[in-house]
């Protein structure tokens, strides 16, 4: 596992290079595609990362980088769904033991959710965050994954 101050350091530099690259682009996809691809090569403890995005009501994949994961989550059922739902960060230590966990990959461990929400506050998506390591995401994944969320 990362050590904490090691991590918070690690988050402060991409928050920076993500700003920068993102400034001036209008694209939704594109700054999600960006943000995907930054963090997924820079954190290597990251196994899988990408947006899910509510399209009529259904959870589809949007940008992502990693393994071939589900284009369809079955509603209402899993961690990207109870990150819509609840409209707030899910952190699992163990996906194994969460209820109707969604296993698109059988080495995911464990998982971070954070809802994309419009500027009014409505959830849109998701960005979902898989690692093969059991309890690999904390407070400072949420807080900064958070934070970068707020970019696209
Ligand atoms: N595990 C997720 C499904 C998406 S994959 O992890 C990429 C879930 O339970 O919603």
């Amino acid at each position: 596992m990362m050590e904490k101050s090691k991590k918070e350091k690690r988050y402060e530099r991409l928050f920076g290079q993500i700003s920068d690259l993102l400034k001036d682009k209008d694209y939704p996809l594109a700054r999600m595609a960006t943000i995907v691809a930054v963090l997924h090569h820079k954190m290597d403890y990251f196994f899988w990362t990408g947006f899910y995005l509510l399209e009529d009501g259904e959870l589809i994949v949007g940008p992502y980088q990693g393994p071939v994961a589900c284009i369809l989550l079955e509603k209402d059922k899993g961690v990207c769904w109870a990150g819509v739902n609840r409209g707030e960060t899910v952190v699992v230590q163990d996906v194994h033991a969460f209820p109707g966990h969604i296993a698109c990959d059988s080495r995911s461990n464990s998982e971070i959710v954070i809802p994309l929400k419009t500027s009014e506050g409505d959830v849109i998506g998701v960005l979902d965050v898989d690692s093969k390591e059991h309890a690999s995401f904390d407070e400072t994944d949420a807080r900064w994954l958070e934070k970068i969320v707020d970019l696209v």
